[in-house]
């Protein structure tokens, strides 16, 4: 058992290195048990969980329903249309009513202030399956995922490549309690959040870097880390973004001054031919379907974790 941190899981600095790798941990010992035939693994069971998404998912909702049925639960999914959060009705009364049916609520959102807000008014914990400043899930699957193919990531040399989004904030406070080395190539105008930059590199964890140049920046890479050019809600930005980020696809070329070792990964969804080319996905060193799967692993610790069990 972790040691008892705050009652949700919003973002990854707010546990301590050792409780991100106890996480960790326990993600492994609990994706052994669901890869082999024992189905009495069953720690949510009688539980609930509510799961907000004022966005489209694929593998946040699936693999979120999935994990917490395989473990017991049973999981209500409520799309943009049901309860329409902020809309239909207050942030806060949301969270209060959903605290009294459910265990544990999951939500992604817009704007942050949106799980923040419900996470303070929400009695049950609250999980982030995404905003448009930060996606810790995602990372924790990318870190398991890592640990798994390359051993460990202190030490190790992660380099993004594109637009400074809701994914590098989530890498960026993850190094800001982790030690590694993480190197962001973006366009001008498209850097991370500053204030983000600036508090993991004033934590003096690990080596950051935030570049314009991306074959400086893979060079020697553990792992080259693709997302889209324009994330959920930004679509309409797409074509312009094209122009602007050319120089930061993800192609053979790229890989080839990474080096034979350097593994690719992307969160997914992927724009094949946009930010990444079709055979960067489809090469052997390509990790992006273990990492998907680690969503699912990674989640059913975090909500042991928060669940306290
Ligand atoms: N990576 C990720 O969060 O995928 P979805 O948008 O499909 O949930
Ligand atoms: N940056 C992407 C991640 C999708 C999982 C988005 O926010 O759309």
């Amino acid at each position: 058992k972790t040691k008892a941190g705050p009652k949700d899981f919003l973002h990854i600095d707010d546990f301590d290195k050792d409780t991100i790798l106890s996480i960790l941990d326990r993600a492994k010992e609990v994706k052994a048990k669901i890869k082999s035939e024992d189905r009495t693994y069953l720690p949510f069971k009688g539980k609930t969980m509510a799961m907000i998404f004022a966005k489209p998912s694929m593998r946040t909702r699936v693999s979120f329903e999935t994990g917490f049925h395989l473990l017991g639960g049973h999981a209500i999914y409520l799309g943009p249309d049901d309860i329409q959060m902020g809309k239909r009705e207050e942030t806060r009364d949301v969270a209060r009513v959903l605290s009294r049916y459910n265990d544990i609520i999951m939500a992604r959102v817009f704007a942050h202030q949106d799980i923040l807000d419900l996470a303070k008014y929400a009695s049950v914990p609250v999980v982030n399956g995404l905003t448009d400043y930060n996606h810790p899930c995602q990372i924790m699957a990318d870190v398991l995922t890592i640990i798994e193919h390359v051993g460990q990531l202190e030490g190790k040399k992660v380099v993004y490549v594109g637009d400074g989004n809701n994914i590098v904030h989530s890498w960026l406070l993850l190094a800001s309690v982790v030690p590694f080395h993480f190197v962001c190539a973006s366009p001008t105008g498209y850097e991370p959040d500053a204030r983000t930059t600036k508090r993991a590199l004033k934590a003096g964890v690990s080596k950051i870097e935030i570049t314009k140049d991306p074959k400086e920046a893979v060079k020697g890479a553990d792992v080259v880390y693709s997302d889209v050019w324009a994330s959920m809600g930004q679509k309409e930005e797409a074509e312009y973004r094209r122009q602007v980020f050319q120089e930061f696809q993800v192609n053979e070329e790229l890989m080839e001054l990474a080096g034979p070792n350097a593994y690719f990964m992307h969160c997914l969804p992927a724009e094949r031919g946009v930010e990444v080319t079709n055979g960067v996905i489809e090469a052997p060193n390509s990790i992006v379907f273990p990492q998907a799967e680690n969503r699912m692993h990674a989640q059913n610790a975090i909500m042991l974790h928060v669940l306290g069990l």
